[in-house]
């Protein structure tokens, strides 16, 4: 990891991973993080309980920079967005060591092997 990641790492321990907690990167919760909105209403479409309203369960960050457009809506066009969206308070240079961090986060190398690609054509029937 760079020296940019390693600082993300620091901040995310004291920032982010109350929620995006343990190996997996989730408490596997659900919290709000975007204004609560009455046309998609989260785990209060399932529960019909006020207090859900406005909540997703936390997502994986594993392999996070390459999963986007981010949120449940897709409405983070930028992993950036999908930071600064949050309601915590960082600074640019944090904000730069974390998105640092979450790269680090992306094995580029594991999802292009082509050992783990499908097959390029369906397996034969018996
Ligand atoms: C209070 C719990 C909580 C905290 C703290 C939190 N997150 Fe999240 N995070 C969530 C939830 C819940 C979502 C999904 C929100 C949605 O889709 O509406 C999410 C979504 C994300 C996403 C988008 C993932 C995707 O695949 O769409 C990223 C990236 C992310 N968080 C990074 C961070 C970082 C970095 C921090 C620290 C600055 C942080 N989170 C702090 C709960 C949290």
């Amino acid at each position: 990891m760079s020296s940019e990641a390693k600082a993300g790492k620091a901040v995310f321990g004291r920032v982010c991973a109350s929620c995006h907690a343990g190996p997996q990167f989730t408490d596997g919760r659900f919290h709000t993080i975007l204004p609560v909105n009455a046309a998609d209403r989260g785990l209060a479409e399932v529960t019909g309980k006020a207090e859900d309203e406005g909540r997703f369960r936390t997502p994986t960050l594993r392999n996070v920079a390459a999963t986007g457009p981010w949120f449940h809506d897709g409405s983070a066009r930028t992993l950036r967005q999908a930071v600064t969206r949050h309601p915590v308070t960082l600074d640019a240079s944090e904000t730069d060591q974390l998105l640092a961090y979450l790269e680090a986060l992306t094995d580029r190398g594991f999802m292009e092997n082509s050992a783990f690609a499908y097959p390029d054509r369906p397996c034969a029937k018996d």
